[in-house]
């Protein structure tokens, strides 16, 4: 069984972006420290847009194949003209309005959510599931994570988007590493206790 992995970026107060779910204040803190450690570590999480202006463009999938997230992230890069924003993964997301894949590498997921994740974990692969979010489908997958990985930014926003739309349940994840940067961002695994 393959893993899902929630990989996220947020506040030192646990949000995922301001009110309305924008995350473009975290943006100034990518610097050479952090572009190595995204290529090292997790090349395929950056969008095909910035793989290009960073000249991560060859760079091979490291840990995921796949990326799942709701329409509203996906709108995110839908409002740019961009259809297929992680074209280098199987591209899934989740949307009741969707009715028709706007890109042939996008599989819209209507119904079953939570059952469409568990086949894509139940395949044959070395690579996982790169859960993107945002809180909503978070929330919704939350049972399913297997694997949190917290890119904590050095900013405390007060209020904003939770890391996981959903009701309060304490479920115990196990640290497995931290990595801090020079910036001030701090890098967490967890996974979850069984
Ligand atoms: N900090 C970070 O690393 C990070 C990462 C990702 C996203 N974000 C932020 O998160 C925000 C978006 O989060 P969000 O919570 O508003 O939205 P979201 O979770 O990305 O997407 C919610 C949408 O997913 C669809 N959906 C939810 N559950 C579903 C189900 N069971 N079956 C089918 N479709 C389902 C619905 O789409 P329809 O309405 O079309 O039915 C729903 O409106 C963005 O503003 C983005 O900036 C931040």
């Amino acid at each position: 069984m393959r893993k899902l992995t929630y990989f996220i970026a947020c506040s030192i107060d646990g949000f995922i972006g301001d009110p309305e779910g924008d995350a473009s204040t975290m943006f100034r803190f990518i610097d050479e420290e952090f572009l190595s450690f995204i290529k090292e570590e997790y090349p395929e999480t950056m969008p095909t847009l910035g793989r290009r202006a960073f000249g991560m463009d060859d760079l091979p999938n490291k840990r995921f194949d796949t990326i799942i997230q709701g329409r509203g992230s996906y709108d995110l890069a839908l409002k740019e003209g961009i259809t297929s924003p992680y074209a280098h993964l199987r591209e899934y997301v989740a949307s009741r309005t969707l009715t028709e894949s706007p890109d042939p590498n996008v599989e819209i997921v209507a119904d079953d959510l939570v059952g469409r994740v568990r086949a894509l974990k139940a395949e044959d692969s070395p690579l996982g599931i790169y859960l993107c979010g945002g809180a909503q489908i978070a929330g919704e997958l939350i049972d399913e994570v297997d694997e949190i990985v917290i890119k904590t930014y050095p900013l405390v926003y007060g209020s904003g988007m939770p890391m996981f739309g959903s009701g309060f349940a304490a479920t115990e994840f196990a640290l497995e590493s931290v990595r801090g940067l020079n910036n001030g961002m701090v890098v967490r695994t967890y996974s979850r206790k069984r």
